[in-house]
């Protein structure tokens, strides 16, 4: 089992920023990664839609031979996770959890703000995993969609950035936030604005790192991990990359994602 690979499922290119942390943290392992390209966003579809395309997804990266699969999409996590848990039998990590454990150990006044999709803000899943594990504490919440298509246009650092997440975020500064979780794939990347906004003294949380540890336990505990080199002493890992559609644009955007090119390896699947 310490052969299989990693699958890394998103909505899109967003989940890249979570692939980039596990090959940091497991340099040794394989990952195939699957970003439903063609039906992106799915952070304004309904739970139904949503659950019945991850479904899918899930489906696909267990034919390529997968020892665990990580829902990187935050979207995912928040309306259909408990659903593929039951549906699949592999160990599934979710990004919410690890990101909300984090935030709870940082806060220092109680108070987490939470960002994300209009669909992750509306499952409410954030403050339920945050209750569940320390019920004083208070979470407040807003919804910014405009900031994927931002991040899409690879408009990281532009001054309609800067006002559109400053829109975003003035009223949760008012609510005395000392924690903000950056809910969606998408939001690492804007990482230097959102601190520049928010102030230092606001600690952002991006679940990415989080994740990759508890990939690594799971692992770990399972007897999965693989943390040799083959018999020549040498990294053996290979990565696969799949979408749905438009692997060109995919390319494109694995420099600022991934923070690397990989080259065309990428290939269009259908998953219908
Ligand atoms: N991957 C999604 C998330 O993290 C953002 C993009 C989408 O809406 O599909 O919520």
């Amino acid at each position: 089992m310490t052969k299989g690979k990693i699958g890394i499922f998103d909505s899109g290119v967003g989940g890249l920023t979570v692939a980039r942390e596990v090959i940091k943290l497991l340099p040794l392992e394989s990952i195939v990664y699957l970003g439903d390209t063609a039906r992106v966003p799915y952070g304004t579809k309904s739970s139904l839609t949503v659950t019945k395309f991850s479904a899918q997804a899930l489906n696909f990266l267990q034919t390529r031979g997968v020892k665990l699969i990580v829902i990187a999409c935050n979207t995912v996590s928040a309306l259909s996770l408990s659903s593929l848990k039951k549906n699949f039998s592999l160990p599934i990590v979710g990004v919410l959890k690890p990101g909300a454990e984090k935030a709870v150990n940082t806060t220092r006044r109680g108070v987490i703000g939470v960002i994300g999709t209009e669909a992750t803000i509306r499952s409410r899943a954030y403050p339920k995993i945050i209750k569940s594990i320390n019920p004083k504490i208070k979470v407040r919440e807003r919804s910014c969609p405009l900031l994927v298509p931002l991040v899409e246009e690879g408009w990281l650092k532009e001054k309609v950035t800067y006002s559109v997440v400053s829109f975003y975020l003035r009223p949760l500064l008012k609510k005395r936030i000392d924690t903000l979780i950056l809910g969606c794939t998408h939001y690492p990347l804007l990482k230097s604005v959102i601190q520049e906004i928010v102030g230092e003294k606001i600690v952002l949380i991006d679940s990415a790192r989080e994740v990759a540890k508890q990939v690594r336990k799971i692992l770990k505990e399972e007897n999965m991990l693989r943390d040799f080199k083959d018999w020549s002493g040498k990294n053996v890992s290979q990565h696969q990359f799949f979408v749905t559609d438009r692997p060109e644009k995919f390319s494109s955007l694995t420099k600022v994602f991934l923070g690397k090119n990989i080259n065309g390896n990428v290939q269009k699947i259908s998953l219908e």
